[in-house]
């Protein structure tokens, strides 16, 4: 059976939550790669909506497995809210179906605090992070000094090492950023209980990986955030701290290459960044607007309203080619309905050159206008439409192009949240 890579292909929020979430009924094990509690989905189900920032959309699926593995960043806190929140609505949430690797990285008290307050210090200049402590964290586990889930359930080791680090982080939070200095014993007194909670849950994900696929399991790999905020090969250093690509997913689960057979990007019809970055295809205007409005473009971690614009087939086919994908899921289209003519950007203009690849820098990439194709726009509601072929022509004309800019088979179309408004072109899972 196939595994299947879904990832972002712009600046996040895609809806990838919708997608994972509808190709897990064909998944038996769901595994995020990267990221933490900076990524937020929202699923709609039956009417009923639910967050989650950490945990697999999976776990709504009974008897999936979830795995949350080595290239996360966790914030325990945020885990054990969102475990409860979804114990209170029903659900059953335990290590029958929720593992964590031992080699996750854990997100400290001092990562959170020094992520805002270094956001702070920057004034103008800033990156517009979540605020979650997500770079902090990753920071420390390429200097070898971060706490991971193995250390954080043996109390001697995570009581140790938080002695050895604290006064280090202390000294940069009151001396260079100016905040207040944090307290050992109280963040062991907070970690030392939800440590024991998680207990449990700590496995090797990597060997409850393997096992699966000699079991013939077909496993999902889940990115979170996109392929532009990739620390590598996005829009540097307006990005994120991990690698959303889906390479990515070898290392940040713990598998080797050949386990991923089908990479599916997917493709808001429009396109949206949060925080701050070059953003070439941004609308300013009244398009923008109807783009939040219709679109509901308020972040599920922050709530920040996201800047918005029109697709971009540059960072398209980027997103083709960086991550190999096989297939594409466009969501959101039924937002486009009623904006007439609609714009794809083909191409950039740079100093008068044409390109058809993101230049490496942010001052090359700010001076880039876009090379708009304009296409007829549709009046329809779309949210009833099933099949493709009673798409209005016109929509249909819309997803062709985009389908022959990047060189990929469309083959979900979403044109509502709930998980019934879905148009299944080709099962990318057979
Ligand atoms: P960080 O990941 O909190 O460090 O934020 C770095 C950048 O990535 C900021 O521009 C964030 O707005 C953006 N970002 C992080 N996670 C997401 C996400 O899940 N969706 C969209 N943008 C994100």
């Amino acid at each position: 059976m196939p595994n299947i890579v879904v990832v972002g292909t712009q600046w996040g929020d895609e809806g990838k939550g919708k997608i994972v979430d509808l190709l897990t009924s064909q998944a038996q094990v769901v595994v995020r790669y990267q990221g933490g509690n900076n990524a937020g989905h929202t699923l709609v189900v039956g009417g009923e909506k639910f967050i989650f920032h950490l945990i697999p959309s999976g776990i709504l699926h009974p008897g999936v497995q979830c795995l949350i593995g080595n290239g996360v960043v966790l914030d325990p806190q945020v885990l054990l809210m969102e475990v409860d929140r979804l114990k209170e609505r029903g659900l059953s949430v335990g290590p029958e179906n929720l593992r964590i690797s031992e080699r996750t990285q854990v997100i400290m008290p001092y990562h959170q605090r020094i992520d805002v307050a270094r956001e702070e210090k920057q004034g103008a200049g800033k990156i517009g992070t979540t605020g979650r402590g997500i770079g902090p964290c990753y920071e420390d586990k390429v200097a070898r000094r971060g706490i991971r889930m193995a250390d954080l359930i043996a109390p001697d080791v995570l009581q140790a090492k938080l002695a050895d680090i604290l006064p280090e982080k202390n000294f940069y939070l009151e001396k260079f950023l100016g905040a207040q200095p944090l307290n050992g014993e109280e963040i062991l007194a907070a970690y030392l209980p939800m440590a024991a909670r998680l207990k449990p849950w700590v496995a090797n994900v990597s060997v409850l990986l393997a096992q699966a696929a000699q079991e013939g399991k077909n496993i999902l790999f889940e990115g979170a955030q996109g392929t532009h905020l990739d620390i590598d090969h996005g829009t540097y250093p307006y990005v994120t701290s991990s690698n959303p690509v889906a390479g990515a997913a070898c290392t940040g689960a713990g598998v080797g290459p050949k386990q991923l057979h089908l990479v599916l990007g997917i493709v808001k019809a429009y396109t949206t960044r949060v925080g701050a970055g070059p953003f070439p295809t941004e609308c300013l205007d009244s398009i923008g607007d109807h783009l939040v409005e219709r679109g509901v473009e308020f972040g599920s971690t922050t709530g920040r309203r996201r800047r918005c614009g029109w697709l971009d087939a540059v960072v398209l086919k980027d997103a083709a080619r960086l991550n190999g994908l096989t297939g594409l899921a466009i969501t959101k289209l039924d937002v486009l309905t009623s904006v007439d003519p609609v714009k794809i950007c083909v191409a950039y203009d740079l100093d008068g050159e044409r390109r058809q690849t993101i230049p490496p820098t942010i001052q090359e990439l700010e001076r880039c206008r876009p090379v708009y194709e304009e296409l007829p726009g549709w009046q329809q509601d779309l949210r009833g439409v099933r099949r493709f072929q009673d798409l209005p022509a016109a929509t249909r004309d819309y997803l062709q192009r985009l389908e022959k800019l990047a060189g990929v088979p469309i083959q979900i179309v979403s044109v509502g949240p709930d998980r019934e408004e879905t148009i299944v072109v080709q099962n990318p899972l057979g």
